[in-house]
């Protein structure tokens, strides 16, 4: 069994899978994303450049001709993506226009339609061009369309934010409380930096963040103890969030060898037909994991933890009958979960393959939520048993 998703029918459909679902297999859409990243990092690149003045010199007028080109492709891929947007699974119900919009206000798309706008602003101010140009630099951002790590770092900072916004309460309680006391032990002895509570919490802010020379020197005992504590708890401070957003981006990229993305989800036969809120939560849940050929994906016996999915290459199912070879959309594993026996057969992985993982409980979630899913993983199940059955008996 093999599965490319549906054939795109329309220009539109074939369109949105080349420019958001089919990126990773289809040589056009591999190649146009190879060009948009070139051109984004010649874009950077020269952008940086041209504020040398020798290079401006030189190159100035290269560079500005580029500069419209990448934006005149930057505009029509805009365009390309907001027309094909009602193609969008989870914008299908929606009037086309009403569609476009709202694909328009997501993140990706805010950062496509920003990186135009320096172009016209330049336009509008030519005295301002310099500076407006080093806005064009928001086009880097671009790239986390195209990079998988990028995204991966968006999401470990959106994943940890209630963590990180602890960090920058507790740091501005104890910046608040640092220059409250230098204030009033040492606002009348240094009046110019700690005189009133705006210049001491500018000191405290030096202090903690080792961020400049500390020009004050406090005169009374207690304020040289609150300095030497807020320089001490700053060096401890500042290892928080790091260690927060380090231990995040490892639990992420294990979590995830690929990225699980919408369209890799709806493209797999037995999940197409989910409604699309229900196809937005498996992205969250459900885990990519790449094997590498002979693997031992499940073993015969096992209690069973998991469902799988194939989203490319191909597994065997090693029976008594002989092996059965699953590929790109399949599913296996799901008897052992349904029977809440053991692993019926081991499944090795043929070739390097990326399965998504859906854990047991929310195998059971999926199933409970949504009951022609359920009889088909049923009638699957019992179709592959009575397949196995001449072997048991
Ligand atoms: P489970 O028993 O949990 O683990 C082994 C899996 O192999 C099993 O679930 C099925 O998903 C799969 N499997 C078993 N028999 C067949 C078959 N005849 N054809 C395809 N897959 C099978």
């Amino acid at each position: 069994m093999s599965d490319n998703g549906p054939i795109a029918q329309t220009r539109r459909q074939r369109l949105f899978e080349l420019l958001e679902r089919g990126r990773r297999r289809d040589p056009w859409a591999r190649a146009w994303s190879a060009v948009l990243l070139v051109l984004i990092l010649a874009n950077v690149t020269a952008i940086v450049a041209v504020t040398v003045p020798e290079v401006a010199a030189r190159w100035g007028r290269l560079i500005a001709i580029f500069d419209r080109v990448c934006v005149a492709v930057f505009a029509f891929e805009y365009a390309l993506r907001l027309w094909a947007a009602p193609e969008h699974p989870m914008l299908r119900e929606e009037s086309p226009a009403s569609a476009r919009m709202r694909f328009a206000a997501t993140p990706l798309m805010v950062v496509d339609l920003l990186a135009l706008v320096p172009l016209p602003l330049e336009w509008l101010f030519p005295e301002h061009a310099a500076e407006i140009r080093l806005l064009a630099l928001v086009r880097f951002l671009k790239l986390a369309r195209y990079s998988p790590a990028l995204a991966t770092i968006g999401r470990v900072v959106a994943a940890e934010r209630r963590s990180l916004a602890a960090c920058v309460i507790i740091f501005v309680g104890i910046l608040l409380a640092a220059a409250a006391v230098m204030h009033v032990v040492e606002g009348a002895y240094q009046p110019k930096q700690l005189g009133d509570m705006p210049s001491a919490m500018w000191w405290a802010t030096v202090v903690l963040t080792k961020l400049g020379g500390v020009d004050v020197v406090p005169h009374t005992t207690l304020g040289r103890l609150v300095a030497a504590l807020a320089m001490m708890v700053g060096i401890g401070f500042f290892a928080l969030p790091v260690a927060i957003i380090g231990r995040g981006f490892y639990d992420e990229i294990r979590r995830r060898d690929f990225v699980v993305t919408f369209g890799l989800v709806a493209r797999v036969p037995v999940l197409s037909e989910l409604d699309a809120a229900t196809i937005a939560e498996l992205v969250s849940r459900l885990q990519a994991r790449k094997v590498s050929a002979r693997t031992v994906i499940i073993r015969k016996g096992d209690p069973a933890d998991a469902l799988y999915l194939v989203a490319s290459g191909e597994v065997q199912v090693l029976l008594d009958t002989g092996p059965v070879t699953l590929s790109d959309g399949d599913f296996f594993g799901e008897m052992a979960l349904l029977s809440r026996g053991r692993r019926m057969a081991t499944v090795t992985a043929k070739r390097a393959t990326e399965l998504l993982v859906l854990d047991a409980r929310d195998f059971d979630r999926l199933m409970e939520g949504n009951p022609a899913l359920a009889e088909t993983v049923r009638r699957t199940a019992k179709t592959r048993l009575t397949a196995n059955a001449p072997a048991a008996a």
